[in-house]
């Protein structure tokens, strides 16, 4: 199998009521698409200052498409991986929750929203990224790779982590990129391994297993073959307020 066997045919959406956007986004003729997540004119920050002139990127979990629209408007040549059609992701499975059924239904639908609010913005912006709906090991398979991987809000999202972080990493012959929100009783010293898990008794968290501090990153890229580290932390803006994040750049070793 090829990787552009995988990529995924277009969708033309016109329509904004079948939309939901997870960031918000300039298009052109004067239209602005509002998320909850606003990165404009922080987008450097949150890829760590990478140059993107002529590269090819894997973004994995697009949502509404922001950076990756970025990316392509700087120089890059971006895939993005987003979930399968089916598939309502790495769910806690909260069956302690009584309205856990009606999460499920919800979150269904939600995504498909935010599908739609993807290529809404794709069509808008005419641009040539290639959506992969599918899972890392099709890439894996197809024997996929690309300059920089791209992991932003992605990895707490995902159950089997230190597996997957792996099949990311080796996707990514120069560098892999990972942003995260940087909680506060987690924002230590950058060296120290803390990754929290974040579902408890006491919450009600159902979308997301993991909170990170970069040395979590700093701990095991290195393992992964990307031992020259660089960390820098940033606010973006959600809702409306500010929150901390931080970014790691991992590169390989060996001069590409
Ligand atoms: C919080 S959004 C991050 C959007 C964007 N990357 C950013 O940094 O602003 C999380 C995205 O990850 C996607 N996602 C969750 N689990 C995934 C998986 N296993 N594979 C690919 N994408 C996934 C979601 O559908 C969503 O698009």
């Amino acid at each position: 199998m090829n990787i552009s066997d995988l990529y995924a045919a277009p969708k033309q959406v016109d329509d904004l009521e079948s939309c939901v956007f997870y960031h918000t986004i300039d298009l052109p003729n004067s239209e602005t698409v509002w998320g909850h997540v606003d990165l404009r004119g922080r987008e450097r920050a949150y890829l760590g200052g990478v140059d993107l002139e002529g590269k090819t990127v894997l973004e994995v979990g697009p949502a509404t498409g922001h950076l990756a629209f970025f990316m392509e408007q700087h120089g890059a040549t971006v895939t993005c991986l987003e979930l399968p059609h089916s598939d309502v992701g790495d769910l806690v499975p909260r069956i302690d929750l009584e309205n856990w059924d009606q999460i499920l239904a919800d979150r269904r639908r939600h995504l498909d929203q935010i599908v739609n609010g993807f290529w809404y913005c794709h069509g808008k912006l005419t641009s040539k990224i290639q959506v992969i709906y599918g899972t890392v090991d099709d890439l894996v398979e197809a024997g996929a790779t690309f300059d920089f991987v791209v992991l932003g809000g992605v990895l707490l999202h995902l159950r089997d982590l230190q597996l997957r972080l792996q099949q990311f990493a080796s996707l990514a012959r120069q560098e892999i990129i990972v942003t995260e929100q940087l909680l506060a009783p987690l924002d230590r010293s950058d060296s120290a391994p803390i990754v929290w898990l974040a579902p408890s008794k006491g919450n009600e968290v159902w979308d997301h297993w993991w909170r990170f501090g970069p040395g979590y990153f700093s701990g095991y890229l290195p393992i992964l073959g990307f031992p020259d580290l660089k960390v820098t932390k940033h606010e973006q803006s959600c809702l409306g307020n500010m929150f901390k994040h931080f970014t790691i750049r991992g590169r390989r070793n060996i001069k590409v």
